[in-house]
């Protein structure tokens, strides 16, 4: 019977044109997962296209002419499901998913290029997910390599910047060893994920997931150490865990957690307290219960849900933001929140960036809703100052040795393509870099001197484009398949205050 002629069934469709590639159970296999949670970014309309025209230059076939339109439809309708049950990644699964690609023995102790390994940049194209490293004193690509299906949160360096460490959006932790320019080991380490931490010596990895709800805690060679199933004090409500992220000085990995008030520290260290669990009757004779400190959650409860967020310098308070935009101070050491942060338009924090002004320090943030830079005061938590910009922007961006910090507004339909410098001793827009209208320009990263601004045009026939620091001109473009992100060794390693981490 052709295919036309009988009633649209989804699952048998599934079955027949794509379970091959995207799993039976639609957690990937070739092809990327089919799950709402992974689909989230891509609108139904665009994945529609996808799947009648098929993508050029990859497996994924047209269906246009297999498949009737309605059936077509109720096929994409049907993978915009969830699956329920939710599926299940186990520990189990995580081992037995972990590929060595190469012989860490086998791998040269200095770089294989004549450029600065401190001065790389590696740009996360996500057009046809490649990744392009390039030499930051040249402004030259110098390698290209394919990534994982849609990497997601910035890659972490470790090592002083030899290892990098990716995460994709299904799941896949990646270490690539950037002297070599090879990829070393690879774990999927859920179905859908948020993004991962790595300890300074690369020994510790961290993943923050959606699905399941849990934060997977791998050594450095991305096998597993353990799997915290993300709950509650009591061990009740589930959660999905929105980010985890490295505090040095801590020696811990601090996870924000998306349905349950929680915001958790993970020692990576075996030099650190038991954890009190239950009701303690004397803390000193050691009456209660206690879990070891080492790779266990030590939790702070709140008030409100945290779903992103910005540390202080020494990373003894955070500063973090709900959805509903409600801001509020926490100290890590106290475990309590502080103070309220008078923000409403929903602060994008994990960008936030910080500078010494008049005195004080400072950190500045973009929010997703209001068209405005917040500057507050990291002493008194005040807000200094509401810098109008274009239209609500994403990333914000400087670097110690220039007096500019580049603002995007990223989120607003009209003005994605105008990119602002604001000055950060006047606290004014000083220039305004207009792209194409329609096309987005966002995402700047600095040289490891701070003399050059790499911005993306974020578009599949898109480009780095490099600017002058102090004098805000073009100075080259290089083409680049929709280069989402930047990321510059030095800036990371180093901490610089001008990016986020
Ligand atoms: C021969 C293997 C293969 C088959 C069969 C296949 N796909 Fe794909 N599909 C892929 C690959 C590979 C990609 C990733 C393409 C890329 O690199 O962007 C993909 C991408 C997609 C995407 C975009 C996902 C994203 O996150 O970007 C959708 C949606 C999709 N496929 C749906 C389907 C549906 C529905 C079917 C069955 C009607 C199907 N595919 C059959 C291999 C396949």
């Amino acid at each position: 019977m052709p295919a036309h002629a009988r009633a649209a069934d989804p699952a048998a469709d599934y079955l027949l044109h794509c379970a091959a590639c995207h799993g039976v159970d639609r957690l990937g296999g070739m092809g990327p997962a089919l799950l709402p949670e992974n689909l989230s970014r891509l609108r139904k309309a665009e994945a529609l296209k996808i799947v009648r025209e098929g993508r050029a230059a990859t497996q994924m076939p047209p269906f246009a002419e297999v498949i009737e339109g309605e059936a077509l439809t109720k096929l994409l309708d049907w993978v915009y499901t969830p699956v329920v049950p939710a599926p299940r990644w186990s520990a189990d699964d995580i081992r037995a998913s972990r590929i060595q690609h190469a012989d860490p023995a086998q791998l040269g102790e200095r770089p294989v290029f004549s450029a600065d390994p401190l001065n790389l940049f590696l740009v996360v194209e996500a057009g046809d997910h490649h990744v392009s490293v390039l030499d930051g004193d040249r402004l030259e690509p110098i390698h290209r390599f394919p990534s994982r299906h849609a990497l997601h949160g910035g890659p972490k360096f470790a090592q002083g910047g030899r290892y990098v460490f990716f995460g994709s959006r299904d799941g896949w932790v990646t270490k690539y060893d950037l002297w070599n320019l090879q990829v070393v080991a690879e774990v999927r380490a859920g179905i859908n994920t948020r993004n991962v931490a790595v300890s300074p010596d690369g020994s510790h990895v961290a993943v923050a997931n959606y699905l399941p709800h849990t934060l997977v805690l791998l050594d450095g060679d991305l096998n597993l150490l353990k799997v915290l199933d993300a709950t509650d004090r009591d061990g009740k409500q589930s959660s999905r865990v929105s980010a985890v992220y490295e505090a040095t000085p801590r020696q811990s990995f601090i996870a924000a957690l998306k349905d349950v008030p929680e915001v958790w520290e993970i020692s990576y260290t075996r030099a650190v307290e038991d954890i009190p669990v239950g009701f303690i009757h004397d803390y000193k004779q050691r009456e209660g219960a206690f879990i070891p400190g080492y790779l266990n959650p030590r939790r702070t409860q709140l008030a409100d849900v945290l779903d992103d967020f910005f540390f202080t310098q020494d990373y003894s308070e955070l500063m973090g933001a709900s959805r509903e935009g409600a801001g509020q101070v926490v100290n890590l050491d106290v475990r309590k929140k502080v103070a309220d942060l008078p923000l409403a338009g929903m602060p994008h924090l994990g960008s936030g960036i910080t500078w010494d002004w008049q005195g004080r320090r400072v950190m500045a943030s973009t929010n997703l809703k209001t068209a405005e830079v917040t500057v507050i005061d990291l002493k008194t938590w005040e807000v200094l100052r509401r810098i109008p910009i274009r239209g609500p922007g994403f990333f914000l961006r400087s670097h110690e040795n220039s007096r500019y910090a580049f603002v995007d507004s990223m989120m607003s339909p009209e003005n994605k393509h105008i990119l602002q410098a604001i000055d950060k001793e006047t606290l004014e827009v000083v220039r305004e870099i207009a792209g194409e209208p329609g096309r987005t320009l966002a995402h700047v990263e600095f040289t490891r001197d701070g003399r050059y601004a790499l911005a993306s045009l974020w578009e599949d026939d898109g480009a780095i484009v490099v600017y002058d620091a102090a004098t805000l001109e073009e100075v080259k473009r290089l083409p680049m398949k929709k280069p989402v992100g930047k990321y510059n060794v030095w800036n990371k390693v180093m901490r610089e205050e001008g990016t986020s981490h």
